[in-house]
């Protein structure tokens, strides 16, 4: 892959993330993700590629745009996986909380996991404590080593879990580690990033998200030098022969790195909708927003957060009505 590509998906998730930040706070997450999905749709056909999207907005006959199998890209240029997620986080720009982002990893053809959309169980760290997990293991021991490989106590570690009921039982298991817990609305894939930077203070996440997303973390964690393990849950038989057709017989099948992306490169880059830990969201300044972008690639290890600031003269589709 080139490495200009990089900049390229900058621009990509930054149009998501104006368009759809528009939408903070109104209530609504269908018209959020409309806006972001367009906006990134749009900004593709500028790009030198030849790009497959293998993770995206559902299949063919589901989404208008940004669907599995869909040619992205001019034409020219390398032959790409793309994984996107337009708006990471819908229902978080509904209500105007934290951590939207607006995503897309893009990795040598043929590399990215083409992950069903059903619930998969995961375990997410960062550089520290790679190697040092198991997504099969009782939480506690996790948890124990999670903290030796950080030099801290376990009573010191933040573990990030979506607040959802399917979680209690995990909930109680952290506390009675005694780990203290940041409790999610929304939006994993932020949260298994933020396991990477120190500054946010975030050590481990844990539990069960879309499987979509655990392969966008991947690709980020790729870059970052961190890991993330998972595990399907199919909750119905409909979603176990999706599995079986997927080629997947072994429905107990621990997910790792070099499965969810097994070439040695990929492109990462996610610009905030709304502030995060990690990212802060857009900012609207009269005839001036400004942007926070991380965007990263695997190859080089090179991580870089570039501020955009964008006249909104110029973009008038991005003034709202
Ligand atoms: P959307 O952006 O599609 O709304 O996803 C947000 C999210 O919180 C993901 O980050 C997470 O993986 C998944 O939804 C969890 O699903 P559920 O809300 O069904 O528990």
């Amino acid at each position: 892959m080139e490495r200009s590509l990089s900049m390229e998906l900058v621009r990509v998730t930054e149009a998501a993330a104006l368009a759809s930040a528009r939408w903070m706070g109104r209530g609504v997450k269908d018209e959020a993700d409309d806006a972001a999905t367009t906006a990134m749709r749009t900004v593709f056909d500028t790009i030198p590629m030849q790009g497959t999207v293998v993770i995206g907005e559902g299949e063919m006959d589901e989404a208008p745009m940004l669907y599995i199998g869909e040619k992205l890209g001019t034409g020219e240029g390398p032959g790409v996986d793309v994984a996107v997620d337009p708006l990471e986080g819908t229902e978080i720009v509904a209500q105007g909380t934290w951590n939207a982002l607006a995503v897309i990893a893009i990795a040598d053809k043929g590399t990215l996991l083409h992950a069903p959309d059903m619930y998969m169980d995961k375990i997410a760290v960062g550089p520290a404590a790679v190697g040092k997990v198991d997504i099969n293991a009782p939480v506690i021991d996790n948890l124990k080593a999670v903290a030796k490989a950080k030099n801290k106590d376990v009573e010191d570690l933040v573990v990030t879990i979506l607040e959802r009921e399917r979680h209690t039982k995990l909930i109680q298991d952290v506390r009675d580690a005694g780990a203290r817990i940041k409790l999610i609305p929304n939006g994993d894939v932020a949260a298994a990033i933020n396991t990477a930077f120190d500054n946010t203070g975030v050590d481990i996440l844990l539990g069960s998200g879309g499987a979509p997303e655990g392969v966008i973390a991947a690709a980020a964690l790729k870059c970052l030098g961190g890991e993330i393990q998972g595990k399907l849950v199919p909750s119905n038989d409909e979603e176990i022969s999706r599995c079986h057709k997927m080629g997947i017989k072994d429905l107990e099948k621990v997910f790792y790195m070099d499965d969810f992306c097994s070439g040695d490169d990929a492109i990462f880059a996610a610009t905030g909708v709304t502030d995060g830990e990690l990212l802060k969201g857009v900012q609207f300044k009269g005839n001036r927003a400004t942007t926070q972008t991380v965007v990263m690639r695997a190859k080089s290890g090179t991580v870089r957060f570039i501020d955009g600031e964008h006249s909104l003269q110029k973009k008038p589709n991005l003034v709202f009505k």
